[in-house]
């Protein structure tokens, strides 16, 4: 399957099952996925206070769920935006977010780091946080 990141469609969001789980932010990005040409959702991130890292969200049509595809266009925007850390911000009972951020080697945040961003109100109680780190390639200087 071919996936791209297209130009962001609103309309094409608001049709989604589930869209009320991407909150558009004005310092956000977002992309419509395109997979073989055809819409299958919408991904998108929003810069964090380091500029390498960002929280993306994501929503798929249902036609185009547990094909992998979160994976590849979590990746593809990482890429893209060449950011070193994708964090996701999960309501624990979205079962099917958090097992796909996982399959995509998403990791929990630390049991301590978790309840510190729940003290400090930066997570809710009924939310988790997850993230992926990306290794930049850092071309060696030519004189060494
Ligand atoms: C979250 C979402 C993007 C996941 O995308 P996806 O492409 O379907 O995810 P994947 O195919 O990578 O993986 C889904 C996995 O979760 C599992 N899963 C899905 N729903 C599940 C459920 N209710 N209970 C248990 N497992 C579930 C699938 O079986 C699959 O695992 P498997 O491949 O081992 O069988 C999609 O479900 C979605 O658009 N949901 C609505 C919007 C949303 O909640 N966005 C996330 C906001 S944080």
């Amino acid at each position: 399957m071919n996936i791209e990141l297209s130009t962001f469609d609103k309309n094409f969001l608001k049709t989604l099952p589930g869209n009320e789980e991407v909150l558009l932010s004005d310092n956000g990005t977002y992309y419509t996925i395109l997979c073989d040409k055809i819409s299958a959702g919408v991904v998108g991130c929003v810069p964090s206070k380091l500029l390498d890292e960002g929280f993306v969200q994501i929503v798929l049509t249902p036609e185009f769920r547990n094909k992998g595809v979160l994976e590849i266009a979590e990746d593809m925007l990482a890429q893209k935006h060449n950011l070193k850390k994708l964090m996701a911000t999960i309501k624990e009972d979205n079962i099917a977010s958090v097992l796909s951020h996982k399959k995509a080697c998403f990791a929990m945040i630390d049991d301590k780091e978790m309840k510190r961003l729940k003290d400090v109100g930066l997570l809710k109680d009924n939310e988790v946080r997850l993230e992926k780190k990306y290794f930049k390639f850092e071309a060696p200087h030519p004189n060494g």
